[in-house]
């Protein structure tokens, strides 16, 4: 199953990428993620990552480009992936078309998970993870069983940095103008799905194996 999840900030992609993963067992490939534990083990491109991230604006194509293309010729991507978060501009769309076709794979699916932008600030501030399992909780709509606590391992919960409501504005603005455009790049393709991320979890999740399933 090669899914690519696409929405705006705080859609959901990352909470149902990690249903999917235990679903159909194939690796979740998140930019966010990747650049994220670049920043943390401080490497010249977690130096970089950083500057774009802290503003709230992307990653420049080359860079992204390149890992993205790394990581899919990894050998656990070959019988399938959840794209989480790339491609996010036209030249990365292109790029991973490019890709895709050298790789021989086609996508199954292409799910955008559709939530207004007043919901996004809520859900994007209210957001916590955890630093050693990468689980997402929500204060109010999926807080963990003991404040701050991850339920799986017990980790301390943290905020991440762009999370704060003036950066999330401009991931908004950003999300807006260079990568909503994609819609129309995906629409005519087949495979592309729009689902109501306003919808509880569960139900978000039925609505994207039931897409990807129909596409079969
Ligand atoms: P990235 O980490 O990809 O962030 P994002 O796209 O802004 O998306 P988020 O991770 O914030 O949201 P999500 O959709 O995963 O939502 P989640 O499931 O966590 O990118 C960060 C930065 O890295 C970018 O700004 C950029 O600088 C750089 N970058 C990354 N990729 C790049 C690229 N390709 N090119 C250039 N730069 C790049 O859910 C959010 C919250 O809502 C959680 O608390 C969750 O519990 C809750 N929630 C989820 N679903 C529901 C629901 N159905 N109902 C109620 N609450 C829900
Ligand atoms: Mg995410
Ligand atoms: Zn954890």
């Amino acid at each position: 199953m090669y899914i690519l999840l696409m929405g705006p900030p705080g859609a959901g992609k990352g909470t149902q990428a990690e249903r999917l993963i235990e679903k159909y067992g194939i690796p979740q490939i998140s930019t966010g993620d990747m650049f994220r534990a670049a920043v943390k083990s401080g490497t010249p491109l977690g130096l970089e990552a950083k500057k774009h991230m802290d503003n709230g604006t992307l990653v420049p194509d080359e860079v992204t480009i390149g890992i993205v293309r790394e990581r899919l010729a990894q050998p656990d991507c070959r019988k399938g992936f959840i794209l989480d978060g790339f491609p996010r501009t036209t030249a990365q769309a292109v790029s991973l078309d490019a890709i895709l076709r050298e790789l021989d794979i086609r996508l199954d699916g292409v799910i955008q998970i559709a939530v207004p932008n007043e919901e996004l600030i809520q859900r994007t501030t209210g957001r916590l993870i955890c630093p050693t399992c990468g689980a997402t909780y929500h204060i109010v709509s999926a807080p963990p069983k003991q404040e701050g606590i991850c339920d799986k391992d017990g980790s301390a919960l943290y905020q991440r940095d762009d999370d704060r409501e003036e950066t999330v504005r401009q991931r908004l603005e950003v999300y807006g103008s260079q990568t909503k455009p994609l819609i129309d790049y995906y629409k005519n393709s087949g495979h592309y799905v729009e689902i109501n991320g306003l919808q509880s979890m569960d139900a978000v999740f039925d609505d994207i194996v039931s897409a990807l399933e129909k596409n079969d």
